[in-house]
């Protein structure tokens, strides 16, 4: 029977399906991150469940010799090296198609809470501090009817952007790598180059990969071409932002407020930014519904089946 390791406790109808036919072995939270335990864990295994807390290079890999395919239970694949996989002949999957939407979702989240300054309004209440209804409480830009400027028009992207002009009325404007006709004339949407977009969005949302082409794509430069009534968000990836020169920027006042669900150090989050009341911070929970995580954990279980059983990836990268 071949060996399958899944790094993490997982839904269960992915631990189902992989235990009717494999040996399966769930390694306890915390485990994987011991030094060496990854590398002794991959060393019987044919597959493996991984999750992107997991950095997978040389050194996990240098003695899984029987290792056939690693599927990570996400869409970005960062934390895995794909081509030391590759020369290895390890396959790679990820979890496209079942979270863009749930992504979007919180995405649309965050927007609004860092425009309405939901938390913060919250925080307000639960302190005993509302006495009264105020004509000037707790005001923040409207967000129907502005511009939404999407950095990075995958499928994520996409999402993000049709919530903006169907359910905002928004007027949105592209910056990516390959222009989509279809977007641009169902959304009426706009490609223009970074700069231009950063300074005409009242709401700038990242949706492109972490790559080294767009480690720190926004950084000082870009944040201080953006409108100081601005918002920017972040779903993608936290070192595609210059986490220290967000801080100096909205210490400075050149954006109105940031909503963050991943960060550059992650777990660790700047601590310029704990105390701020103009941003948002969330725990990596873009994907975190219980119908999309129990798809990504069944996605990934189904494509160790294919590529173990001999057939090709449902998903590869
Ligand atoms: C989560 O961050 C993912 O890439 O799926």
């Amino acid at each position: 029977m071949k060996k399958v390791v899944v790094t993490r406790p997982v839904p269960a109808a992915a631990l189902d399906l992989l235990k009717e036919r494999f040996d399966v072995s769930v390694l306890a939270e915390g485990e994987a991150e011991r030094p060496g335990a990854l590398a002794i864990a991959l060393e019987e295994a044919h597959g493996a469940l991984v999750l992107i807390t997991e950095s997978i290079g040389e050194a996990e890999l240098e003695g899984a010799q029987n290792l056939e395919l690693l599927a990570n239970m996400a869409v970005g694949y960062n934390n895995i090296d794909v081509e030391a996989a590759a020369a290895r002949g390890v396959l790679v999957t990820n979890t496209p198609d079942v979270l863009t939407e749930t992504t979007a979702d919180l995405t649309w989240a965050l927007v609004l809470a860092v425009a309405r300054r939901v938390v913060e309004s919250d925080k307000f209440l639960r302190a005993g501090r509302f006495d009264r209804w105020g004509p000037l409480m707790l005001l923040g830009p409207d967000v129907h009817g502005k511009r939404l400027g999407i950095v990075g028009l995958g499928r994520i992207g996409e999402a993000v952007a049709r919530r903006g002009r169907l359910g905002f009325g928004m007027s949105v404007s592209y910056w990516g790598r390959c222009r989509n006709e279809r977007v641009e004339s169902e959304l009426n949407a706009r490609r223009m180059e970074l700069d231009e977009l950063l300074e005409t969005s009242d709401v700038v949302s990242i949706h492109v990969p972490l790559s080294d082409a767009t480690h720190h794509l926004i950084g000082a430069r870009e944040l201080e071409r953006m409108k100081t009534t601005a918002i920017l968000i972040n779903t993608a990836r936290g070192p595609v932002l210059d986490e220290a020169a967000l801080v100096a920027a909205l210490e400075a006042e050149q954006i109105w407020g940031a909503g963050l669900d991943v960060f550059e150090n992650e777990p660790e989050v700047h601590p310029g930014l704990m105390d701020r009341d103009d941003v948002v911070l969330l725990p990596h929970i873009g994907s975190g519904s219980l119908e999309t995580r129990n798809r990504m954990a069944r996605l990934a279980a189904e494509n160790l089946v294919e590529v173990l059983e001999g057939r090709e990836p449902l998903t590869p990268v």
